[in-house]
């Protein structure tokens, strides 16, 4: 009677002991992935799970919903899904859950330029390790962070999300970065690698970059995140580089990033694969995001037609479970859903507080006293923007306004002009409400304050304070008119408040809360006083606040130049500040390829070496103190040399001061910037009269430049001058370090 079944069990046996794969995978149905038997594992899946590993998988019944994307999950070998989740200035999760009343609101973090802005790693990565501790808690096992492109024009889209024009600062803040998240047991992702500095066709765009303008200055702040760094994940960009998709970039993926830096890590895509995923996984991209079935079935015909092979697979398979081993979710750790919101605001508001430049103080118009009277201008007082627009966004609980912080700081604010601001800005909120309109990419209206009207205020108050916004975001650039510079309304406002107050003896005060650069130069000279804080978190308009009141002595600097013309810029004829989809597909210069002419050039590279006026230039920053510089100490090393510099806080209150160490090459052999910056250090908060002394050090390979022609950086022999400065075109002090003997690194 039980003949059959037993006679088909004999033959299910049987097939299953020919078929090897289904076989171990059937005897390691028990085993666990640990961090120790990665090769068992490996040798148990089969060649369908493989594939689907390397695969981001949907959120079905994810452990934590709406979030960027997800590993795949193979229950039976204890691999379990991942989660990944934006982004740069806090994480980027859904505020409300179906079925739960919690909420899940999560930390508005000043965004990437005002990190770069503080110049100060460490309290870089103090702020990024409340962020990296809210991940945890929220379940995210990789934040998609830091972006970290280089500004190589003020209109690119997201620059608010990056952090420099300069390389060496941009890799050193982010490497920090990476630090302060991963000390919590969570990854990072380095992005968008590389040359994505445009959002202009962004998925299509070709970068045509020079050898050494991408060697010296696009990939030079990943080098330093990677090796500073060590950050879990890359994140490949959307774009072309030099024709090649950089997803399927064998050179830039495996022979730069894993073989000459070392990376040991995981690379993913950006949100988007493109015709060929095989390719990708060849180039050394392990992570196919966000994923989806035809990637799945893609890589499996690709390994079953022999593309892409078994071992090749293994290894990218293997580099996967390495980092699954590393996640919170693999090690199960209890996330509370409950991190400690309070405690990151106050992070936040210290870190943008530590962060926001000073860019004008005539008169020493601040600090104000505390209790003036203020008339308080400006749609953007009211509408104050804690972060960009897109990926980069946060669903933060409250984001602070200027009313509310100045308020809060024990300033009267001129209540007729609050209560005009906060009326329009209701009107303007129902209208986009019924037209289900978002605002206007790059900023709202601003509303006509009369003459008439703005006398009787500069009777009734004090001072006036003039609040300018500008807002961005991921897939779309800014534009020139009406962006990078004033609108017609702004520049009439400044005008008529600077006459008016002016006219009675009374000063004024324009706060910045910008996503990227603007003109400043045709307006600066009307006011006495400009605050840089760019979009400062959800508690940085506290943090304006407390710098208007002089709680805190401003100390940051510029991390990119502000140029007196857009037209100033080396990139500006090769920019696309407008779509010009007019052309022949294929052939739109800025659109479909966009020609890096200026090669190294770019920011204060250029604008230094050919003598070229700037508004503001790199490095720019005022303080309520003013700082004594000593002369500087050189002292040869193994390996290039620490320079020590004694700084004295020589004013009346307590301040912190960056010092940024310039290095100019002898001359001869290849043509370089006049200098570049090579190292920086900020003083701990000086009190008036003490002094601090920093030290820096600078390798061979630091001074090194590359040379196409022997595709080797090379560092030549003789004097190099060392410039101590306060910003770029403000040194201190010099000095000089001889290298004797010339050093070359060639290329793989
Ligand atoms: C986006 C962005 C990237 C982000 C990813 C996930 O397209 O380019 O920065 O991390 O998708 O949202």
């Amino acid at each position: 009677m039980f003949t059959k079944p037993l006679f088909l069990i004999g033959i299910l046996i049987a097939t299953l002991q020919l078929c090897p794969q289904v076989a171990s995978a059937q005897q390691a149905g028990s085993i666990g992935l640990r961090s120790d038997n990665i090769d068992q594992v490996l040798k148990a899946m089969t060649t369908a799970e493989k594939c689907s590993l390397l695969v981001g998988d949907a959120a079905i019944g994810a452990a934590v919903p709406n979030v960027a994307g997800y590993t795949h999950a193979i229950p039976r070998l204890g691999i379990p899904q991942t989660v990944l989740s934006d982004g740069p200035a806090g994480v980027r999760i859904s505020p409300t859950r179906q079925g739960s009343s919690q909420t899940f609101y999560c930390t508005g973090f000043p965004v990437g330029t005002l990190t770069a802005s503080s110049w100060d790693p460490t309290l870089v990565e103090e702020m990024t390790r409340a962020m990296g501790s809210e991940a945890l808690e929220y379940g995210v096992d990789v934040l998609l962070a830091p972006g970290m492109n280089i500004h190589r024009n003020p209109l690119c889209g997201r620059n608010f999300e990056y952090f420099s024009e300069d390389p060496l600062l941009s890799g050193r803040i982010a490497a920090a970065y990476v630090r302060g998240v991963q000390s919590q047991g969570v990854g990072c992702s380095v992005k968008h690698f590389a040359a994505n500095n445009q959002e202009t066709n962004r998925l299509e765009n070709d970068a045509r970059v020079s050898e050494r303008a991408l060697r010296e200055i696009y990939l030079k702040n990943f080098e330093i995140a990677v090796k500073e760094g060590h950050p879990w994940t890359v994140m490949s960009s959307y774009n072309k580089l030099n024709g090649e998709y950089t997803q399927q970039n064998h050179r830039l993926l495996t022979t730069i990033l894993r073989n000459e830096w070392g990376f040991g890590g995981l690379v993913m895509t950006d949100w988007g694969c493109k015709d060929s995923t095989a390719k990708a996984v060849k180039a050394g991209n392990d992570l196919l995001m966000p994923g989806n079935q035809r990637e799945r079935d893609r890589l499996l015909a690709a390994v079953e037609s022999g593309a892409l092979t078994q071992a090749h697979l293994d290894q990218v398979v293997h580099r996967v479970l390495e980092y699954i081993v590393k996640t919170p979710h693999y090690r199960k750790y209890p996330y509370s859903n409950r991190p400690d919101l309070q405690t990151h605001a106050q992070v936040a508001r210290r870190a943008a507080a530590e962060s926001i430049v000073l860019l004008r103080n005539e008169k020493e118009t601040l600090p104000l006293n505390g209790g003036e009277n203020v008339a308080l201008y400006g749609i953007s007082s009211v509408d104050f923007f804690g972060v960009g627009t897109g990926s980069g966004f946060v669903h933060t609980s409250h984001v602070a306004n200027m009313q509310e912080a100045l308020e809060a700081t024990g300033f009267k604010l001129d209540q007729d002009l609050t209560n005009y601001y906060r009326h329009l800005y209701a009107l303007q909120l129902d209208k986009e409400r019924m037209e289900a309109s978002a605002i206007d990419k790059r900023h709202r209206p601003e509303p006509e304050v009369t003459v008439k009207a703005i006398e009787r205020q500069a009777q009734a108050n004090d001072v006036a304070i003039i609040v300018l916004g500008r807002i961005a975001g991921e897939g779309a650039d800014r534009v020139f008119h009406d962006d990078f510079q004033l609108t017609a309304p702004e520049r009439e406002l400044i005008q008529n408040v600077s006459m008016v107050y002016h006219k009675v003896g009374k000063r004024v005060v324009v706060v910045l809360n910008i996503v990227g650069v603007v003109e400043t130069a045709s307006w600066k000279e009307l006011v006495d006083a400009i605050i840089l804080p760019w979009a400062p978190g959800q508690e940085g308009a506290h943090a304006v606040a407390d710098i208007i009141k002089g709680n805190v002595n401003p100390s940051g600097k510029l991390p990119m130049t502000f140029p007196v013309n857009y037209m100033d810029l080396p990139s500006a004829t090769n920019f696309p500040y407008r779509w010009d989809m007019s052309g022949k597909k294929g052939e739109r210069r800025g659109v479909d390829f966009t020609p890096y002419e200026e090669g190294i050039w770019v920011g204060y590279r250029h604008f230094i070496t050919h003598d070229i006026a700037v508004s503001y230039p790199f490095g720019y920053g005022l303080s309520y103190t003013t700082f004594d510089y000593g002369q500087p100490k050189v002292k040869a090393g193994q390996d290039g040399f620490t320079a020590t510099i004694t700084v004295t806080n020589t004013g009346n209150v307590p301040g912190r001061e960056v010092v940024q160490l310039y290095v100019s090459a002898p001359a001869g052999g290849l043509e370089k910037p006049h200098y570049e910056l090579k190292a920086f250090a900020k003083t701990k908060t000086l009190m008036p009269g003490e002094s601090d002394t920093l030290s820096m050090t600078v390798t061979a390979y630091d001074l090194a430049s590359f040379n196409e022609s022997t595709a080797a950086w090379e560092t030549v022999a003789g004097t190099y001058a060392l410039l101590f400065g306060a910003s770029a075109t403000d040194i201190r002090r010099t000095t000089h370090y001889k290298v004797k003997k010339a050093k070359a690194w060639p290329i793989i």
